[in-house]
């Protein structure tokens, strides 16, 4: 176990034996005394303990939404895809033919100016990126759209032609086989800088522009997918342009657990 997934258990552990456990003991105790228990459990939490027990509430909750049924070679297939928190990876791919129903154009400066389909990301995601881009704009940063919804067909093309001149082993480190793309859902966006020349590379995580996008994308409910060291987690290298539209509920939950989505939602976690 390396020491950052070491740091995230014990985060984990930290918070139920600390917060989670006494809160349990302590509904379970009011809920002997058959009143209105758990009202006046909860009332007795300090406001830290309360929010602690909400955001585990919060966690399971959306960690139920990611049923799946189970698909052909060890895959599973989700089956919400549309749920703002879908979980997809190397082991959880969208259902064949999947096409989000609401793309939209965000209005925010993108790479280049032909229209196209990676210019599209669901409205949620869309509206929640402008508001993004504006903040940092408010700030000074300069970013720009680099690619968002990528259909199916396209992305089997780009794994396709990643394989054919870079290998197997090299993409699959870097891009996902069609069907397991989290561009797919129109719920993620590359993002980069002119500072960088917009390039999709690790540069990018150590520019101010990187930096500000790491720090701020919570606030918007987005995170950074593929963070820095949890390959083995979540099976794609360091990506820090790559970010993921999860809803603001969530979000700064799950950037401050240092947890990647795979761990915050136990049932998701691929094991690679
Ligand atoms: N680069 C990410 C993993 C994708 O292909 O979806
Ligand atoms: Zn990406």
């Amino acid at each position: 176990m390396n020491s950052q997934t070491e740091k995230t258990r014990n985060w984990r552990w930290g918070v139920f034996a600390a917060l989670i456990l006494p809160a349990m003991l302590l509904a379970g105790c009011e809920s002997d005394t058959g009143g209105s228990g758990q009202q006046e459990g909860q009332a007795l939490l300090s406001p830290a303990e309360g929010q602690a027990t909400a955001v585990m509430a919060k966690r399971s909750e959306n960690s139920l939404q990611a049923t799946m049924e189970q698909g052909v070679g060890g895959i599973a297939i989700v089956t919400n895809p549309e749920a703002v928190t879908v979980v997809v990876n190397k082991k959880r791919s969208l259902p064949e033919g999947y096409e989000p129903k609401d793309l939209v154009e965000p209005n925010v400066p993108f790479s280049f100016d032909e229209p196209h389909e990676k210019r599209h990301m669901r409205k949620e995601a869309a509206e929640a990126l402008e508001k993004l881009f504006a903040e940092a704009k408010s700030d000074g940063i300069e970013l720009r759209a680099v690619s968002g919804y990528r259909s199916y067909s396209r992305q089997k093309s780009i794994y396709e032609n990643n394989v054919r001149t870079k290998g197997e082993e090299y993409t699959s480190q870097v891009s996902a086989v069609p069907g397991t793309s989290e561009h797919q859902t129109g719920l993620s966006i590359d993002v980069s800088s002119p500072s960088v020349n917009n390039a999709i590379e690790e540069v990018f995580g150590g520019s101010v522009e990187g930096q500000w996008l790491a720090e701020h994308a919570p606030e918007f409910g987005f995170i950074i997918r593929y963070p820095e060291g949890q390959e083995a987690v979540t099976g794609y290298v360091y990506e820090p342009w790559h970010i993921r539209y999860i809803g603001t509920d969530l979000a700064p939950d799950l950037a401050a657990s240092v947890l990647t989505l795979e761990e915050y939602f136990d049932d998701a976690n691929i094991k690679l």
